[in-house]
């Protein structure tokens, strides 16, 4: 019926108004309202497009963060090509820039290079990715010392951006069939938990009351250097590999952030700890058996009571490919006295003198400090508690009056594993993750079970151990880019 048709009552009429002219959509991409820059990278140049500070939800609770950076090529305006690419063809590469679990900006092409501190001239993600052709798009996410920045804000605000990214398919140039999320440290294991978690139900309501747009969020392929994931494993994970190593170096948790300059403190475990690290340490094997991870040859990967076994050779033999990989480049490698190595060949390793040379970094357990002293205490917070604790053996274990314990719920969304490839979630199909052979920051045998775990439920997985590398990322980004290239041929 015609609005204006007298036999309807008034309400009738006032709602068929309210259809005519729907409230414009607060998440739709404004094209128009771009800067313009120039970007170069590995001696090429290209110019694109940029939106900065795009909001990807209609409620945030800080506004400053659940923003994006939208970068891309101006060829793509004008029906050209990129590298490889086009308009309609061109991936989307998703770095966040999260460390240490803080509050995170979006990346921009010009900042500088994230490389674990030891080249300040390290070429830049975004910048490189732009001139190969990607469109880019870099979220900010919440972190743990804001109140709405606790377990999960960080996992929820990603997904959000996601979603925006397919709400706005058709309004933009880049092929949402293509996300790749990329990202280091706890940057890394929230790349791999958005990867692994693609459209679980579990995230559901946060992103509604977020105002997120009713989308899949799942992506294509992911990035993660050296993912701090796992967090409920993570404690025996560490002292399983570092038990009877009693010296460390630590580092304050306000710079556990792997792109801040990090102070280390030296110091010795003493008789509590070394009690607690070996609590901690008997508990590994039983988990790990408990996920029946094989090797590519099918070999099941396990652990004894005393915590050798095949698990362990399998992590030798990654650090054996690694220190093989280095000399196969030229690196001189005659210093490390725990490799032998024969007319160019890595023959053998000993893998505790390994161990002591990579170091011990904190003090058990690693993750869930018992007096709630850990930037991840600080992420299981909530809106009343600043920290809790997330696994039960600290909680227990907690001085009196600090016993406080996140809900298993919310651990449980923290964790790639809870996802990787199980029933209700869009696990990504192809990961690449790297771990420096010298970051002590968690176990190797994190990011080993993960990828792993996604290998025996056949996802594709290129694992390594980065070759002496310390706690970083983006420091192999020829190798980063031309494995992106092989995933989309
Ligand atoms: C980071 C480092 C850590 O050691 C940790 O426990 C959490 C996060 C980081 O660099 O992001």
């Amino acid at each position: 019926a015609p609005a204006g048709d007298l036999r309807q009552p008034p309400e009738a009429i006032a709602v068929q108004v309210a259809l005519a002219a729907p409230a414009a959509d607060p998440l739709a991409f404004d094209a128009g309202r771009y800067t313009t820059q120039q970007v170069s990278a590995g001696g090429q140049s290209v110019t694109v497009r940029a939106w900065e500070g795009v909001p990807y939800v209609s409620r945030p609770a800080q506004s400053d963060y659940q923003v994006m950076n939208i970068y891309i090529p101006e060829a793509y305006f004008n029906g050209g090509q990129v590298g490889r690419y086009d308009a309609k063809t061109a991936p989307i590469f998703l770095p966040n820039q999260i460390g240490g679990y803080m509050p995170a900006k979006p990346g921009t092409p010009a900042a500088r290079g994230m490389d674990g501190g030891a080249r300040s001239d390290a070429p830049n993600a975004i910048a490189m990715a732009l001139v190969k052709g990607y469109v880019v798009a870099s979220p900010g996410a919440r972190g743990r010392t804001q109140a709405s920045g606790k377990a999960p804000a960080a996992i929820v605000d990603l997904k959000a951006a996601v979603r925006w990214l397919r709400h706005n398919d058709s309004r933009m140039p880049g092929d949402t069939d293509k996300i790749i999320s990329n990202g280091t440290s706890a940057g890394g294991a929230l790349s791999a938990l958005l990867g692994a978690s693609g459209n679980h139900d579990d995230y559901a309501a946060a992103l509604k009351e977020a105002g997120a747009a009713e989308e899949r969020d799942h992506i294509f392929a992911v990035s993660a250097y050296c993912p701090i994931t796992n967090l409920e494993h993570a404690d025996a994970a560490y002292e399983w590999q570092f038990r009877g190593i009693d010296d460390y170096k630590k580092i304050d948790i306000s710079m556990l952030d792997y792109k801040v300059q990090r102070k280390t403190v030296a110091g010795t475990l003493n008789a509590e700890q070394k009690a607690v690290s070996a609590a901690l340490a008997s508990a590994f094997a039983p988990y790990l058996n408990s996920l029946g991870l094989r090797n590519a040859y099918g070999r099941l990967l396990t652990l004894d009571a005393e915590g050798q076994g095949t698990f362990r050779r399998y992590l030798a033999a990654l650090v054996t490919a690694s220190a093989q990989k280095a000399l196969n480049e030229g690196q001189n490698l005659s210093s490390f006295g725990w490799l032998q190595i024969k007319d160019g060949e890595v023959t053998g390793l000993d893998f505790e003198r390994y161990l002591r040379h990579l170091g011990r970094m904190k003090t058990p357990p690693a993750f869930d400090a018992l007096d709630l002293s850990s930037g991840e205490n600080q992420l299981f917070g909530d809106a009343r508690h600043d920290k809790r604790h997330f696994t039960a053996y600290s909680a227990e274990h907690a001085p009196e009056g600090q016993a406080l314990r996140a809900d298993k719920a919310t651990v449980r969304q923290m964790n790639a594993m809870s996802y990787a490839g199980w029933a209700g979630s869009w696990t990504a199909r192809y990961w690449r993750i790297r771990q420096g052979s010298k970051d002590s920051d968690t176990s190797l045998a994190i990011p080993a079970i993960l990828a792993l775990t996604l290998q025996n439920r056949s996802y594709v997985v290129d694992f390594a151990l980065s070759w002496e590398r310390p706690h970083g990322g983006d420091y192999d980004l020829d190798e980063l880019f031309a494995w992106m290239d092989a995933i989309d041929p």
